[in-house]
């Protein structure tokens, strides 16, 4: 009842002929998109070009950050309306590499997520918890400070549009992947966190080190009802059968 989504976050990677290439490529691939739905997320220099390039496919893009006003002085920022324009219709908030490198607080994610949502771009907010903070048995505190803060003030509606990735700091890029259980037992967590009238419906994607080799057996755990990937997210073959896993 939960559509999967697999996401691929392309960080700082692709210039745009290099991101249209990618996007070219899936396009032209035979994707299970009937009962799932796959979005890609390049960088704002090549949202646009990607998003015409998918122009006539069921690829939904995304961008990677967003700004919580819509116009202004804010040198470097870039808008929801900014981000509709060039062709979005998801938006990544709060990934663990914006709160550790670049600042980010349950805060600034809950403002994010609140202009996500009234320029209608679905919302990825991400979660999760440091090696340190797992190893001192803080995961589940961090994860509900996360969730609650960062979701916090919205209604049920808006909640029931946001989805929300849980990404273990530490299985992030490392190749060190969280092992099925442990992200059942976080993702089955975070759903007790919800409202009753919003927790069934939510989709909530795990993410760090998704690899085509682990994938299924991720998606096959009663909570993970998706993935957010990174490094896989950057070569098509793999994509490819991430997302038909
Ligand atoms: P990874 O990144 O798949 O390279 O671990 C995941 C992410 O940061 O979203």
């Amino acid at each position: 009842m939960r559509r999967p989504i697999i996401a691929g976050n392309w960080k700082l990677n692709k210039t745009i002929v290099e991101a249209v290439d990618l996007a070219n490529k899936l396009k032209a691939a035979t994707l299970k998109l009937d009962d799932r739905t796959a979005v890609v997320c390049p960088p704002f220099t090549a949202l646009s070009a990607v998003a015409d390039a998918l122009r006539d496919s069921d690829i939904a893009v995304g961008g990677q950050d967003i700004f919580w006003e819509d116009s202004g002085a804010f040198t470097g920022e870039i808008s929801g309306p900014m981000l509709k324009s060039a062709g979005c219709t998801y938006v990544i908030i709060g990934h663990s590499e914006r709160r550790q490198l670049f600042g980010e607080t349950n805060d600034t994610v809950n403002k994010k997520l609140l202009a996500a949502l009234k320029n209608c771009l679905f919302p990825i907010v991400c979660v999760g918890e440091t090696l340190e903070e797992r190893k001192t048995n803080q995961t589940f505190e961090v994860i509900k400070s996360q969730v609650n803060n960062s979701l916090a003030n919205l209604t049920n509606e808006q909640l029931a549009l946001t989805v929300i990735a849980y990404e273990p700091v530490w299985a992030i890029g490392t190749g060190l992947t969280a092992t099925p259980a442990q992200a059942e037992e976080v993702h089955a967590f975070i759903r007790t966190l919800l409202c009753k009238e919003v927790a069934e419906g939510m989709r909530i994607l795990y993410g760090g080190s998704v690899k085509p080799d682990n994938v299924k057996e991720l998606m096959g755990q009663k909570d993970i009802d998706g993935a957010l990937v990174g490094g896989a997210s950057l070569k098509a073959p793999d994509f490819i059968s991430l997302i038909n896993y």
